[in-house]
Order: structure tokens, then C-alpha cells, then sequence
């Protein structure tokens, strides 16, 4: 019986909160149960689209942010380095061990994340620069890599440039397809014979129609999705590129192996960048 009663009461209650619930009216703001879970005030990122409640939107209420500028992602702070920030040189996997703290049982890892120095503009002058003076991959051909890049391919380049890289991605193929412009045949031999900085800068920037994705890969990923991108080069003209060959070019360095393609021929040492005179 005690229970039944406590039972009703708690249905009860809850009928009455509901109940004062009661929508804005002429001279009424209304009440709503907990408004901030039903129209939050955080803003959407990555959305343009018109969403009433934002709550913020300077267009609508005179605030100091228009919406495009709220939907953006967003960088760091001027001045300010990330932690996990990278941009080293890794010269083998002992390298990359360091910096995920494998070198010793005290050791800290620096989670690699999406922030590397990447200094040149987004015009054809600094595309051709890039293509030349970025001729390493940061990072040794791994299986591993390999098997992340895969499916971050698939999901952000795949759709244009194929699974296989040969341009024949869905929203070319696909019957009634809309897509007007043409994506790059990755596999093409000026592809192949592309330094990584090109591969590189496509990422980073886009070119015309397509649109950058350094808010969605990683520093080591956008390097990894470069190293998935060779192999399916390699694929396509019956050469290995893996975790211990690399017969497709003499750059990119096997975990456990020794390049050895003819390919593109590597620069003498990785450029160092100097400090501009009086600093
Ligand atoms: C929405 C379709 C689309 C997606 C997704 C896409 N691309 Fe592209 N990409 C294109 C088109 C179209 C071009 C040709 C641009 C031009 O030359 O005008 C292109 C060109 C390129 C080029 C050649 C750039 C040059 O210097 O000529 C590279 C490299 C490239 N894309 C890599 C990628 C990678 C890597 C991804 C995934 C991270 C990706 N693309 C995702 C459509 C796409």
C-alpha cells in the first residue's frame, strides 16, 4: 500500500512538471523542462545549414560572431603550440617510438596530432616549391600504417578518386551522377611521379573543386593516407610497396626493408629550414 501510494504520488509529480510546460505565447515566454537539453546554445561545428536556435547567430541578434565564423574548426590560439604538435623528421620507426613514450617505461608520449608547420601559401608558385623541397615521408612504411590509412582513404578520398586510385570514385560512377568535375587519376604516371609535397599541399589546401582536409586527418595521417596512395601506385604497375619493400620508388623507406625503385630520385639531405637572418 505504501508503495502504491509513493507510486502514484511519483506519477503524479511528474504529470504536474510536464504539465507546466506551456508554449510561448503572445505576452508569455513559455516554459520549457530543461530548454538547454532541447535547444542547446552550443553551436553546430561543420554546419552552415540555418538552425534556429542557435542561439548566437549575429545575423538574428546583433552578436559578435556570424554563424559561418561560429561553424568553422577551429585552430589554435596566434602564438600558441599544441600539445602534441610535431613536425620532427623521423628518420625510422625508433624515432616515432620516442615520440609515443615506447623508449622507456617512464618515458611520456606526445599524442601526434593534426599540428605540423606547414609555411607555404595556397598559390601554384608555393604548389610547385612544396612539390620539390617536400620529397621525404615523414613516417616508414608500415603494414599498420598502412591498414589505418585504409579506410580514412575510403572515407574522404575514395569517394572521388576510387578505392582503387583511378579516378573512378562513386560520385563519378554512380549512374545520374552529378559530380562535374573530373578527380585527379591518382595512379597516372605524372601522379607517380609526383614528389609527396604535391600529395602533401593537396591535402592541406585542395585544388579548385576539392577541398582541404587538415580538419580531418591527422599530421601522421594525411602522411599515412600519402603512404596507402603509393601502394595503390604500386598495385597498379605490380610492384610492392609495404612494410618490407618498396620497389615503386627510392624515397620512401621500409620499416624493415630498403627502398629500391627506380622512381624519383631523393635530394641529397632533407632540407633544413634556416632562421631568417637576425633572429
Ligand atoms: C569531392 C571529390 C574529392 C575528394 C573527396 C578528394 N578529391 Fe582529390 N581531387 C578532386 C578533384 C576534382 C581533383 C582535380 C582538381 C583539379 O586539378 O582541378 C583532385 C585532385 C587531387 C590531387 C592532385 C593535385 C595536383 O596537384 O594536381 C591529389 C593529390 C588529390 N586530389 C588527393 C586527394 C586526397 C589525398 C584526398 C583525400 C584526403 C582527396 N583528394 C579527396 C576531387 C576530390
Amino acid at each position: 500500500m505504501k508503495y502504491a501510494i509513493g507510486a502514484i504520488l511519483g506519477v503524479a509529480l511528474f504529470a504536474w512538471l510536464f504539465s507546466v510546460c506551456s508554449p510561448a505565447g503572445k505576452n508569455k515566454t513559455g516554459h520549457e523542462y530543461m530548454p538547454d537539453m532541447y535547444h542547446p546554445v552550443s553551436y553546430e561545428s561543420n554546419q552552415y545549414s540555418d538552425y534556429h536556435w542557435n542561439h548566437w547567430n549575429a545575423a538574428e541578434d546583433g552578436q559578435t560572431f556570424s554563424k559561418a565564423e561560429l561553424s568553422q574548426p577551429r585552430g589554435k590560439v596566434n602564438g600558441s603550440v599544441p600539445r602534441g604538435y610535431t613536425g620532427v623528421y623521423y628518420t625510422d620507426a625508433s624515432a616515432l617510438d620516442i615520440v609515443r613514450g615506447k623508449n622507456a617505461p617512464n618515458a611520456i608520449a606526445a599524442p601526434v596530432n593534426g599540428e605540423a608547420p606547414f609555411t607555404y601559401a595556397n598559390n601554384e608558385d608555393d604548389r610547385l616549391k612544396c612539390e620539390k623541397e617536400m620529397s621525404f615521408n615523414p613516417f616508414p612504411i608500415t603494414n599498420d600504417g598502412l591498414n589505418r590509412a585504409k579506410p580514412l582513404y575510403d572515407i574522404y578520398c575514395g569517394v572521388c578518386h576510387g578505392a582503387k586510385g583511378d579516378g573512378q570514385g562513386v560520385l563519378v560512377t554512380v549512374p545520374d551522377a552529378k559530380y562535374p568535375a573530373a578527380p585527379k587519376n591518382l595512379l597516372g604516371d605524372d601522379m607517380v611521379g609526383a614528389g609527396n609535397g604535391r600529395f602533401y599541399f593537396a591535402i592541406v589546401y585542395g585544388k579548385n573543386v576539392m577541398g582541404g582536409y587538415t580538419d580531418k586527418l591527422s599530421y601522421e595521417e594525411r602522411w599515412q593516407v600519402i603512404h596507402y596512395i603509393r601502394s595503390l601506385q604500386a598495385k597498379a604497375k605490380n610492384l610492392e610497396y609495404s612494410e618490407t619493400a618498396n620497389s615503386l620508388s627510392n624515397i620512401e623507406k621500409p620499416a624493415k626493408g630498403v627502398p629500391s625503385g627506380p622512381g624519383r630520385v631523393a635530394p641529397a639531405a632533407p632540407a633544413t629550414p634556416t632562421a631568417p637572418a637576425g633572429k
